[in-house]
């Protein structure tokens, strides 16, 4: 199959987040199944083309938006697994942050992705991938709010001239709470025939949806867990979109993600003082010790570490991993480092980690900020991992904590709930603990479950970490259920072209 992936986001040219983690590694494994795929996502200003060793396809295109045309350039890098990532440079793009600056979320978000949409449609028709255009016997795999109008210009701007008639599409839901809501009025920049901006398309209470409008194309909808998949058509998940996606619900299928198996392998990564597998840890002890060196911690194997990588965000529970702290150090004796940026809006979190730092120099780090290595080290170095999310509709994190032998405690939400097998109160199986209520209380009482089962309890906490090792979370073995869909999806359509 010839797949076109469209994203905000591709790793290792642009993350944010897990979207782009997983479009990176989505496309890797599908490339490996021996799929042509085709990544188009932006360059963004601190994107060097030069140093991500991009190459001028040569090909533009002059796209419509705001009443002008923008001319908009390819750039494309190929990888070793043999992705054409296709890299579009626009000036809109070329500024410092992927959706905004420290002067807050750019106004023009809903024009800069309607030109990534179209970029991504046209590329099909334009840029030669090994020798010629792909043509439009394709699938185009959109993501998110800032992909979800690939299905609807499909419908709207193309289909009606004859292209890409019998041409299917899917469209991947992260997070439903972002959905691309901009105010009526600039639909208009859309340059999309007015009765586009309708309650059964693009308008959401008189407010322009741009997630809205993809998920009412005719072809398939994917999320990124089967538990989210449910809870985002329940009024409480849903967003205010749950009625949309229950009238769907034919088409929308959960399928947890996978993590990039190479990159996070204790037994090989390179950003890790000593290496280890499920056989012997004797590395992890080490990563354990020089990571509470580096954070200027008490160095005691004793002493039990947790860790959190993640944004600093209310979805995350940060919230209650702070309020837990003073209980982790004074009650169990335990540290905590918490790595994370927060947006602005929640920089209130930022300033209470900084607060516990200084009340307990010895037992606990705010690493703030972005980092690759650290967010390596942390996973290596902890003894447990917490993720207490209010939503998550998947999780990279847990998974990766499961890989490098550091138990989660995780609340039962989305993909957490998916990924994470809870724990006996004996700890006799499981690979993680597991909550319920969005509560301190509660996270608490899974974190001293598991805490006791660390101290008293070595064996069986061994054979927890085993059995984390032990999974297999690569895309390899995920790529089947993406195929399953763009099977359906193009089965659908060549009906519907029929
Ligand atoms: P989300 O996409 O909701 O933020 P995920 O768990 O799916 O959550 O993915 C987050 C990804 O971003 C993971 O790869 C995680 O390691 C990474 N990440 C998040 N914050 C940081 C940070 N401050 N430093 C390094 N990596 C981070
Ligand atoms: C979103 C979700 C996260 C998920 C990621 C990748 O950012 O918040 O749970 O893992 O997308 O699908």
């Amino acid at each position: 199959m010839k797949v076109v992936l469209v994203s905000s986001e591709v790793a290792p040219f642009s993350k944010t987040g897990g979207l782009g983690d997983v479009c990176g590694a989505l496309a890797a494994a599908l490339a490996r199944r021996g799929h042509t795929v085709v990544t188009v996502s932006p360059r963004y200003g601190p994107v060097d083309a030069m140093a991500v060793g991009a190459e001028d396809t040569g090909v533009t295109v002059d796209l419509p938006g705001a009443g002008t045309r923008h001319r908009v350039r390819y750039l494309r890098v190929v990888s070793e697994d043999g992705v054409h990532h296709l890299l579009i440079e626009h000036p809109m793009f070329d500024r410092d942050g992927i959706y905004g600056d420290a002067n807050g979320t750019f106004g023009d978000n809903h024009l800069r992705f309607s030109l990534l949409g179209r970029a991504a449609i046209e590329a099909a028709h334009l840029v030669p991938v090994r020798g010629e255009p792909l043509g439009e016997d394709v699938v185009f795999h959109a993501h998110d709010w800032q992909g979800a109008l690939v299905p609807l210009l499909l419908e709207a701007a193309y289909r009606p001239m004859n292209q890409f008639v019998t041409t299917p599409s899917v469209l991947t839901v992260h997070n439903l709470r972002h959905q691309g809501h901009f105010a009526g009025r600039m639909f208009a920049d859309l340059d999309l025939p007015p009765r586009w901006f309708a309650p059964w398309a693009l308008e959401y209470y008189s407010d322009l949806n741009l997630l809205k409008g993809g998920l009412h194309h005719k072809d398939q909808i994917t999320t990124v867990s089967p538990t989210y998949a449910a809870e985002i058509r329940t009024q409480i998940g849903g967003f205010g979109l749950d009625g949309v996606l229950r009238s769907r619900q034919d088409v929308l299928t959960g399928i947890l993600n996978g993590i990039d198996a190479q990159i996070w392998n204790p037994a090989t990564d390179p950003l890790l003082p000593a290496n280890y597998d499920a056989n012997d840890l004797t590395g992890k002890k080490t990563c354990k010790a020089a990571l509470q060196t580096e954070l200027g911690l008490s160095v005691d194997a004793a002493t039990p570490l947790i860790g959190s990588v993640g944004r600093l965000d209310p979805q995350k529970g940060t919230g209650l991993l702070i309020e837990s702290i003073p209980w982790l150090v004074e009650k169990q004796d335990a540290q905590v480092v918490v790595l994370g940026d927060a947006p602005a809006e929640f920089r209130r979190y930022e300033e209470r980690l900084r607060q516990f730092e200084q009340r307990y120099p010895r037992h606990v780090r705010a690493w703030m900020g972005f980092s690759e290595a650290q967010a390596h080290q942390i996973e290596a170095g902890a003894d447990l991992y917490a993720m207490p999310s209010r939503f998550e509709p998947c999780g990279l994190n847990q998974m990766y904590s499961m890989r490098y032998g550091t138990p989660p405690v995780v609340r039962a939400v989305g993909g957490l709930a998916d990924s994470v097998q809870p724990a006996l109160g004996d700890c006799s199986a499981g690979t993680g603990w597991v909550f319920h209520l969005y509560d301190g209380h509660h996270l608490r009482d899974a974190l001293y479950q598991a805490l006791s089962c660390w101290r008293d309890r070595p064996e069986a906490f061994r054979a927890i970490q085993g059995r984390g090792m032990a999974v297999d979370w690569s895309w390899d073995a995920v790529v089947p259920a993406y195929e399953a869909i763009y099977e359906r999806a193009r089965a659908a359509r060549g009906e519907a072209g029929a």
